[in-house]
């Protein structure tokens, strides 16, 4: 296996481009945009348009949503309400925030949003066809095949197969100071989807699934959006091409096997009436699967080391919680460890790891009682709506105890915590990162202690959702022991 960095190379890079991008933020923020209707509202229908402006000429508010996402999404929505319109690179995209905002997308009582059409422009030539690519009638169909490789004996067995890798990995990490944890760990978990997702054994074969993975991810977000050689585009549109030669090559094989990794169970998983993925679907799926699972779990333990390495007393309760508790089987993931428990929700109430969520509507429709017209692109923005006082007091605030018992959001409303979304497109792979998060947790609290260095912050950017930009330094110190 390659050796894992101690430093991100592109880190003097990563810091430059984000102070280009701040600098630029606070140029284009500034240009006078005139306030107008995204559209009038049909005559007697007593709905409310939708307002907004488009922002600086042709760039639009792009930079600010990339730059500082929620501090833009906070003043959209004390000066319009839940329901907005911004304009970026020739679209205007509204902008729902807040829980009832999210849950008429997210229940889609008319069927007006596509999930199909509103991620398309954003990641479809990456990954077409993956399952939250797909809308309605053939989604439904989809899900109820891929469901039976996410039951509860199913994920028993990815459990077997993760904890090895997890345990070796994690105790092997250096003591060194500065130790780029965000990059460890996007290094674990790629190593952990090879053996996991796909069944490979670890090796030369295995670094390659995952550069192929890491460069078609890269391609996805790619900010120049084109097929220019030498790009990251092309790169990730290569690289693409070769995992689904990959998979493609090995389906017979793994349909007549035994397999107990989600590439084999994908293969086998049959719906209730019978129904089984061709060989197409199965490589679109394992490919939109990678990219689902991976960057969202490597936010989410990242930045619950980083709350940790800042607030030492909740770290000093879930390591004794972690010592007392030996049990690691799927039951015992769910109830043992409730400190870490709520800790985990607080992380991803703050750093939402698939922060915002894309859909088109394909009639016209109305949210809170305001007008969207037909293909309308449509921003559901998870991150920010956790972060609204309106619904979580000191929302900046790392206080997992919101969370226990008593501090019952959804009495408050359904969803006012989703970070796994809502309706038929709700994250299915939840369980799956619940426990794989609280595996890495329980090991890492069990051999070490650690903490960020005094007032460091870390540089962000926006990935699926914010994600650290530095790699996210941090001292680890080894306990005795461990
Ligand atoms: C902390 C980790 C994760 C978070 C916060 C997260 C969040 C989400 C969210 C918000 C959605 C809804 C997308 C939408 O409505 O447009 C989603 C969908 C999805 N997630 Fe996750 N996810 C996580 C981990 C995983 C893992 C580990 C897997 C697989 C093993 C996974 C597989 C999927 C799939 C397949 C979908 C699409 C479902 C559909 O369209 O029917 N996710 N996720």
């Amino acid at each position: 296996m390659s050796a894992l960095p101690q430093s991100l190379p592109g880190l003097p890079a990563a810091s430059a481009t984000l102070r280009f991008q701040s600098a630029a933020a606070s140029v284009t923020s500034r240009y006078p945009s005139r306030v107008r209707p995204l559209s009038r509202p049909p005559a007697g229908s007593e709905l409310k348009p939708v307002l907004g402006n488009y922002g600086f000429p042709v760039l639009g508010h792009l930079l600010s949503t990339f730059v500082e996402p929620l501090e833009f999404a906070r003043e959209r929505y004390e000066r319009f309400g839940p329901v907005s319109w911004a304009g970026g690179i020739g679209f205007r995209v509204v902008q729902l925030m807040g829980p009832e905002a999210l849950e008429t997308a997210w229940i889609n009582r008319d069927k007006a949003f596509s999930s199909a059409r509103g991620w398309a422009p954003v990641i479809g030539p990456f990954f077409h066809r993956g399952i939250m690519l797909l809308d309605f009638e053939e989604h439904r169909d989809h899900r109820r095949i891929m469901q039976q490789a996410f039951t509860r004996s199913a994920l028993d067995g990815y459990l077997t197969l993760m904890r090895p890798g997890i345990s070796r990995t994690v105790t092997s990490w250096p003591t060194a100071a500065g130790f780029p944890f965000y990059t460890a760990v996007k290094k674990l978990l790629l190593d952990q989807a090879a053996e996991v997702f796909v069944g490979a054994v670890l090796g030369a074969e295995a670094d390659r699934l995952s550069s192929d993975f890491h460069d078609t991810v890269c391609g996805g977000q790619a900010m120049i959006r084109a097929d220019v050689p030498g790009g990251t585009w092309a790169r990730g549109l290569r690289a693409r091409e070769r995992l689904e030669r990959y998979f493609a090559a090995q389906i017979p094989e793994r349909r007549a096997g035994t397999g107990a990794d989600l590439f084999s169970m994908m293969c086998r998983s049959r719906s209730e009436d019978g129904d089984s993925f061709s060989d197409a679907d199965i490589v679109n799926h394992m490919i939109f699967l990678l990219m689902a699972a991976h960057d969202t779990s490597a936010i989410a333990i990242s930045m619950l080391v980083y709350e940790l390495g800042r607030n030492l007393r909740w770290q000093d309760a879930l390591r004794d919680e972690a010592d007392a508790g030996d049990g690691l089987g799927l039951a015992d993931l769910d109830g043992a460890y409730p400190l870490l428990d709520v800790a985990f929700k607080e992380i991803l109430r703050m750093y939402a790891p698939a922060g915002t969520l894309f859909r088109q509507t394909v009639t016209d429709t109305e949210v809170c009682g305001h007008y969207i017209p037909r293909k309308t692109q449509v921003a559901i923005n998870v991150y920010a709506s956790m972060r609204l006082a309106d619904w979580w007091p000191d929302p900046d605030r790392f206080d997992p105890g919101r969370f226990l018992g008593g501090g019952d959001v959804a009495a408050v409303h359904r969803y006012a915590f989703a970070p796994f979304g809502g309706g038929v497109h709700k994250c299915i792979g939840q369980q799956f990162a619940d426990m794989n998060v609280k595996l890495v947790m329980h090991q890492l609290l069990r051999h070490f202690r650690w903490r960020v260095a005094p007032g460091y912050r870390p540089l962000m950017t926006w990935g699926t959702g914010p994600t650290p930009a530095d790699g996210l330094p941090i001292s680890l110190q080894r306990l005795s022991g461990g």
